[in-house]
């Protein structure tokens, strides 16, 4: 699914977001600590924006963009041909990093596309070194409040028909929407995060509730 929308990827973003998306890749990247000079994983890169904003605030560190999808991983090295930045095919569940090699892990929309949030929470603690922070960027699901009818709207028809017109691919983006409605709650979230051996665990809800960011400390 995410080899056949690489190339109309980030048009939907933006649109979808009605502009909003990169205002909350920069917050990820500003939770990412200190790297001093250490290597940084942006995991699920996909086309490579929040990779490239890794490397910009930590010009001394060493940046790894990685998704499992080539197709992704080749409009991210052809948007940022010329960064120094790593582009690495993997498995999230399965990471090509020994123990404690790095100073820091992003995510953007990953975890409600995995079999198993817990697993990759736990691979990502392996490879995270004493202090790393992991950063988490992922929608979530709307609370059932006054605003929920005017999200369910959102969700189940205006963002698949953005999809039809904008991606071509309607399913794609119908699938965003239920993966997002069976998604853990951000406290849920936030809780996995602990049980994986994280402290300092916070959260912060952006676009009326529908996207969080999470954080964490090993
Ligand atoms: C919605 S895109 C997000 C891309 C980017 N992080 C962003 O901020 O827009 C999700 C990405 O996760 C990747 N992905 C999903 N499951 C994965 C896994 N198990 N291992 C590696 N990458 C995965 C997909 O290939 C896709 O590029």
């Amino acid at each position: 699914m995410f080899d056949a929308i690489a190339g109309r990827y980030d048009l939907m973003n933006r649109v979808m977001t009605l502009g909003q998306d990169q205002r909350w890749r920069r917050f990820v990247v500003g939770c990412s600590g200190s790297a001093e000079g250490g290597w940084l994983l942006d995991l699920a890169t996909g086309t490579g924006d929040i990779a490239a904003l890794l490397q910009q605030r930590h010009p001394q560190g060493q940046v790894v963009g990685a998704d499992f999808s080539l197709n992704m991983l080749a409009e991210a090295r052809r948007r940022f041909p010329h960064r120094g930045i790593f582009w690495q095919a993997c498995d999230a569940a399965a990471l090509p990093f020994v123990e404690e090699s790095l100073a820091a892990v992003t995510f953007g929309y990953l975890l409600r596309n995995v079999d198993d949030a817990q697993a990759v929470l736990q691979e990502v603690y392996r490879v995270l070194r004493p202090g790393g922070r992991v950063v988490c960027l992922d929608t979530t699901p709307p609370a059932k409040n006054l605003l929920y009818p005017l999200l369910h709207g959102y969700f189940h028809y205006a963002i698949p028909l953005l999809g039809r017109l904008l991606a071509n691919d309607a399913s794609a983006y119908s699938y965003l929407t239920t993966s997002t409605m069976d998604f853990y709650s951000a406290e849920e979230l936030a809780g996995l995060f602990r049980q994986a051996g994280f402290g300092a665990v916070g959260y912060r809800k952006f676009m009326l509730g529908t996207i969080a960011v999470h954080w964490g400390e090993k």
